[in-house]
């Protein structure tokens, strides 16, 4: 038997009734594929407990999941292979915490509430892998670590040190946000995972086949920065958001990293260094994604590619063919000089 703990949103205000509606829809069904288990609803949020056989679990929770009453499910525990049920009386008891002003229930309110705040929290830091690998029920810290082919994606602001330096902490704080949003987003569509955040960039990994869709990425995440560029006030840094993105693909080590107190999930291999080396190459090019043979030769579409030349990254021994793509957003001509002056030129009309 297999036993799914997870909480959710509302994705919409929901009345008493429509909750105890769901309530009495899963008595109903859950009683018919002898599932049993908890739902709690506290303040806008739900916190479920499903167990039963795997295969009953499994089919219920894809219902769950698509159900659009709820949203951000985050699954918080699966126990695979449980010999007994937690709640083998109830096909879903359905409690309002809400309505329950029990002095003996104000610490279960308590802890939920807290519940829900800290993984909403660690949803945000939380890595795909992490996450799909408590989804599956297995323990990430335990995951051996394992040779594969990988597309890896290197992506740093331009000029952040000048930013750092210049810019009061809530306008760096604002770029450094807006940058994230159109990355993440961008890469996620695409399948890929953004597996660490470097402070002013990141290091994203797509499957060994995803060239194309890596490039995809790369190409919606310079449109995005466009798009913020062209919508910013003049007297905004945001018009100065520009970042370079360097694309390569190969075998990497991909696994758990570190000591017994602080571990984390990374990508190693000469792969990944060759990647924050094109990267740095952009700014040489002017161009705002570049990539090299292993992921020209995988494209099946390079209608758009364009060949910059033959370059030395550096740091390596090797010139490697440096790609990119036709788009007015791949320009790169910010660097950390042309910012100060703009910054600067910005900040003396503000004073004067
Ligand atoms: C938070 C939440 C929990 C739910 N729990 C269950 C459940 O335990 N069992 C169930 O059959 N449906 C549950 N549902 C409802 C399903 O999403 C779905 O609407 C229902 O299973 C469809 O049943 P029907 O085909 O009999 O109409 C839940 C919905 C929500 C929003």
């Amino acid at each position: 038997m297999k036993r799914i703990t997870y909480i959710s949103n509302f994705s919409r205000p929901l009345s008493s009734d429509e909750v105890n509606q769901i309530g009495e829809v899963s008595v109903r069904n859950n009683s018919r594929d002898q599932l049993t288990g908890a739902l709690f609803c506290f303040r806008n949020i739900f916190y479920q407990i499903l167990e039963g056989e795997e295969d009953a679990v499994a089919a219920c929770f894809e219902r769950i999941s698509q159900d659009d009453r709820h949203d951000r499910v985050f699954i918080l525990k699966v126990e695979q292979d449980i010999e007994a049920r937690e709640y083998p009386d109830w096909s879903m008891k359905t409690v309002l915490l809400d309505e329950n002003s029990d002095t003996l229930v104000r610490p279960i309110k308590n802890m939920l509430d807290s519940l829900s705040k800290t993984h909403r929290i660690m949803e945000k830091y939380t890595s795909e892998f992490v996450r799909s690998t408590i989804e599956n029920g297995e323990n990430p810290l335990l995951a051996p670590s394992r040779k594969k082919e990988a597309v890896v994606m290197f992506a740093d602001i331009v000029g952040s040190t000048t930013l750092a330096e210049l810019l009061p902490v809530e306008k760096v704080t604002a770029m450094l946000d807006a940058f994230y949003d159109a990355s993440i987003s961008s890469i996620s569509a695409q399948g890929g995972d953004v597996l660490k955040l470097t402070g002013d960039g990141f290091m994203a990994r797509f499957a060994g086949d995803q060239s194309q869709a890596a490039v995809e990425a790369a190409v919606a995440l310079q449109k995005h920065l466009q798009t913020i560029r062209l919508n910013s006030p003049e007297d905004s840094p945001l018009k100065y958001l520009h970042a370079g993105v360097g694309i390569t693909r190969g075998t990497v080590l991909e696994g758990n990293i570190g000591s017994g107190s602080r571990r984390d999930y990374t990508l190693l291999g000469d792969v990944v260094n060759t990647a924050a080396r094109l990267e740095g190459v952009t700014r040489r090019v002017e161009r705002g994604l570049i990539f090299d043979d292993g992921i020209f030769e995988a494209l099946s579409n390079r209608d758009r590619v364009r060949k910059v030349g033959l370059y030395r990254p550096k740091g390596k021994t090797v010139h490697l063919n440096i790609y990119t793509i036709d788009d007015p957003s791949m320009s790169l001509t910010m660097n950390g000089n042309l910012l100060r002056e703009k910054l600067q030129e910005n900040l003396a009309v503000a004073t004067s």
